[in-house]
């Protein structure tokens, strides 16, 4: 695990859009993307480096890792719509290269099964970029998730439905279940990239990278994964014990070595 602590949340944004680039640079890359507030910063580099760069997704394919079960994918607040009007509508991303669990689907087991081959049949994904909930939850994999998890129903903690209510017009309206992507089924991606922002997620990175592996933390469950990437602001980092050790080891990266 590489964590990578930048000052603010533009330095945390630009290094999470120089790695997801020299994937889409390289070739027809599967992009793993998550929703919510974390890593829009890094979107909007991305949607600028495609419009003043030059830098072209038309090769590349986007999974994303979850859905609100019930609302239909045209609703505004489905991830399905939320990606594409955050992200992938600004660039030239095909459209019918986003693929998401249908959370509308009349059976839910079977989309599951459905969500998890065609992932496979992609080729898997290449690098997954990831935020982290106050619980230190994934995806959905709220805690207590099974570490080997594939792509189910879940349901939401009171905590995440209100983490999510300010997206919604109230608390009643946020669904109270998601088809996630298990915590298996994410970590079968080649390369993790765990975002971390802001003061009100230190105590989840901390557990998450420097905690003990457990079902009580989901994200502790990159500790088990050959290649994760952890890009967090000073806020996010100020409870890492060794975040000393961290900063040491990126001043002395060697000039060959890749993130
Ligand atoms: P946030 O959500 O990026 O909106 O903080 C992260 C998450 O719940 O995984």
């Amino acid at each position: 695990m590489e964590i990578v602590i930048r000052e603010d949340s533009d330095h945390v944004a630009r290094t999470v859009a120089d790695i997801i680039e020299g994937y889409v640079r390289r070739g027809p890359a599967v992009l793993g993307l998550a929703t919510g507030s974390t890593p829009l910063a890094s979107y909007k580099e991305l949607i600028r480096r495609h419009r003043e760069e030059g830098l072209s997704y038309s090769e590349a394919q986007a999974f994303l890792l979850d859905e609100y079960v019930g609302l239909p994918v045209e609703h505004p607040e489905s991830y399905h719509s939320v990606i594409r009007r955050e992200f992938t509508d600004h660039v030239d991303l095909d459209p019918s290269s986003i693929h998401s669990p249908g959370g509308a689907a009349p059976d839910l087991a079977a989309e599951a099964i459905r969500y998890d081959r065609s992932i496979a049949s992609a080729g898997g994904v290449d690098v997954q970029i990831l935020g982290i909930g106050t619980d230190g939850h994934v995806g959905f994999n709220e805690p207590m998730s099974s570490l080997s998890s594939r792509t189910r129903v879940k349901t939401l903690t009171e905590q995440t439905r209100q983490d999510n209510a300010r997206f919604f017009d109230s608390l009643d309206d946020v669904p109270h279940h998601v088809l996630t992507q298990g915590l298996g089924t994410i970590t079968d991606a080649r390369h993790l990239l765990l975002i971390g922002l802001g003061e009100a997620k230190a105590d989840a990175i901390a557990a998450a990278v420097e905690g003990p592996l457990a079902a009580a933390c989901p994200a502790s469950v990159l500790q088990l994964h050959p290649h994760v990437t952890v890009v967090v602001d000073e806020a996010a980092a100020s409870r890492l014990k060794f975040a000393d050790y961290y900063r040491h080891t990126l001043d002395n990266k060697p000039a060959w070595q890749a993130f």
